[in-house]
């Protein structure tokens, strides 16, 4: 196996450890349920994260469009972070509240459904896409580092803005 492809299986073992793991937390855990202040702040704060995420990235990509390799690093970094964060922060409230249900009728069920299924399953997608871009671009492999980024950055940038939205909708729709 080549020096560039030894990350492989590794990364897909973290990431498939990591959707495993938050598959039981969300639907086979029991909540520790708390009626604690800093739990119901949890879910704004993991939407800000996600705009977070989704400005960096934006700024990283425009930047290395226009050749600022640095503005570039430090903005994608920027982003690993804040997604890492969200990822802390969503294992957190999870573990206190479960899984979420909406209740809410009419044509924006299914619109929060197409959101939410398609938000879900490319999340899990993008986990290993980012660990892998980042490895490539760590070890300066530049071109593959190019060809995956391409896949990269518009799944991670729909992941968090469609998860602001899954967010927006159920503050303003799920008041039943
Ligand atoms: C997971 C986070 C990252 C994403 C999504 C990402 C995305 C991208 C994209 C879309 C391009 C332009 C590809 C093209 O023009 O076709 C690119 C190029 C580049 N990236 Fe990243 N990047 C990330 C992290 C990094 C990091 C951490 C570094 C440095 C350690 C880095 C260094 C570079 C360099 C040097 C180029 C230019 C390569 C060249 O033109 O030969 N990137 N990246």
């Amino acid at each position: 196996m080549s020096e560039r492809s030894i990350a492989i299986g590794p990364i897909l073992g973290i990431s498939a450890a990591i959707l495993a793991f938050l598959f039981w937390l969300i639907y086979f855990q029991t909540p520790a349920s708390s009626s604690e202040e800093w739990v119901s702040v949890l879910p704004t704060m993991i939407a800000c994260l996600n705009a977070m995420s989704a400005s960096f990235l934006g700024v990283g990509f425009i930047a290395i469009k226009n050749g600022y390799k640095r503005l570039h690093i430090g903005m994608m970094i920027s982003a690993t972070t804040a997604s890492a964060l969200f990822l802390v922060c969503y294992i957190i409230y999870h573990h206190y509240a479960g899984d979420t249900k909406f209740l809410a009728e009419g044509i924006i069920r299914p619109i929060y459904f197409f959101i939410l299924i398609s938000h879900i399953l490319l999340s899990m997608v993008v986990v290993p896409l980012i660990l892998l871009t980042l490895w490539f671009a760590i070890r300066k492999y530049y071109d593959s580092h190019k060809k995956i980024a391409k896949w990269t950055f518009p799944i991670w940038m729909y992941v968090s803005v469609t998860g602001i939205l899954v967010y927006l909708i159920l503050n303003n729709f799920n008041t039943v």
